[in-house]
């Protein structure tokens, strides 16, 4: 790929960040560490993985960074409860409730009864540890009535889904640009990056390498089934709207996005044999902890565009590893079954 000519310096980009009010809760920078023995075993490309499961609250991952820019406003504005509602292992829901635990704010979490919500482990397991109302619900209008009564009882309720939400992928530029930081010191120029996004951490990176001129192939991977079109054209969107919030002179379309579901699976959350092998693989070469739902599924669509040749030896990708592993301990049967002999 050829350079581009950066819209921004890298000073300027952080004093545009530095506009937002932001908490302080993650260990940064985090580290950005080799993994000489998968690449030497994959016979590839060099492999680097940013380590945002080490972002150190609770267990990490990509929520921590995220939260200390999108949470801000409601630290601020003196909310009373932090709600998010998603699968009975959500991460998101794990990171608010020890948001809210840290702050003072009461926790309410209206999960989805599923496949993985009994026996009740991994990020569930936190979510009570963290002192959070669980609800576990069947039918969607169940949310709408837990706010409705949280409302109607004179709580001001910060939705950590929807609220803040393009504080979210700002979040990411400024992890874009700590990365950047870290490769330039290490003299190390990335060919492509791969991430298990829905959105933020995706649009964060893209438009942080997009302002800095970097020219990379930037790999979103969906945790769930998409139309990968509408996808791009969504994350597009968004990144518009950061762009303007950052006052960048940039402007993005569907084609600025790589962004794929079909590494999901059938629907979110279900373990896939390519996420099994990925996690495995990880944990085998280099002691490195993935999680079935989000990193497997994306580390298991890098190995499949390396062994197809899409990489080579002499070239650099970056794993941006994003959390997730409390979910693991949930998906304990399904990573030893069918065959534990695959698993060798
Ligand atoms: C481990 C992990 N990775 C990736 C994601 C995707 O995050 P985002 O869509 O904010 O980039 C999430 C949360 O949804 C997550 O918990």
């Amino acid at each position: 790929m050829a350079d581009e000519r950066p819209a921004v310096s890298a000073g300027t980009l952080k004093n545009r960040l530095a506009r937002f009010s932001r908490l302080s809760l993650a260990d940064l920078p985090t580290p950005l560490l080799d993994c000489p023995r998968l690449s030497e075993k994959l016979g590839g490309p060099r492999i680097l993985v940013k380590r945002e499961d080490l972002t150190g609250m609770a267990f990490g991952g990509n929520k921590v960074r995220e939260f200390e820019y999108s949470v801000a406003p409601a630290i601020r504005e003196g909310y009373d409860v932090l709600l998010h509602g998603a699968a009975s292992q959500s991460n998101q829901s794990r990171l608010t409730a020890a948001m809210a635990a840290r702050f003072g704010l009461k926790a309410v979490m209206v999960g989805r009864r599923d496949a993985h919500s009994r026996p009740v482990n991994g990020n569930l397991l936190l979510d009570h540890l963290f002192g959070a109302e669980v609800h576990l619900i069947d039918r969607p209008e169940e949310k709408v009535q837990v706010i409705e009564r949280l409302k109607a009882g004179g709580q001001r309720v910060y939705n950590t889904s929807t609220d803040g939400y393009y504080l979210r992928s700002i979040s990411y530029v400024d992890g874009f640009l700590e990365m950047w930081e870290q490769l330039q010191d290490r003299g190390v120029k990335p060919d492509g990056l791969y991430v298990c996004s829905g959105v933020h951490t995706h649009v964060g990176l893209v438009v942080g390498a997009r302002a800095l001129g970097v020219p990379l192939r930037v790999v979103g991977i969906s945790p769930s089934p998409q139309d990968d079109e509408e996808d791009a054209a969504s994350l597009a969107g968004v990144a518009n709207k950061v762009a303007e919030m950052l006052a960048l002179d940039l402007s993005f379309t569907g084609d600025d996005f790589e962004s794929y579901g079909a590494f999901a699976g059938d629907a979110y959350g279900v373990l896939t044999d390519a996420s099994r092998e990925a996690v495995l693989l990880a944990a085998r070469t280099e002691a490195l902890i993935l999680d079935p739902v989000y990193t497997g599924k994306a580390f298991g669509a890098m190995l499949r565009h390396i062994r197809e040749g899409q990489w080579r030896t002499g070239q650099t990708i970056v794993f941006v590893h994003t959390g997730g592993t409390p979910a693991l301990f949930a998906y304990a049967d399904e990573m030893l079954d069918p065959d534990p002999s695959r698993l060798r």
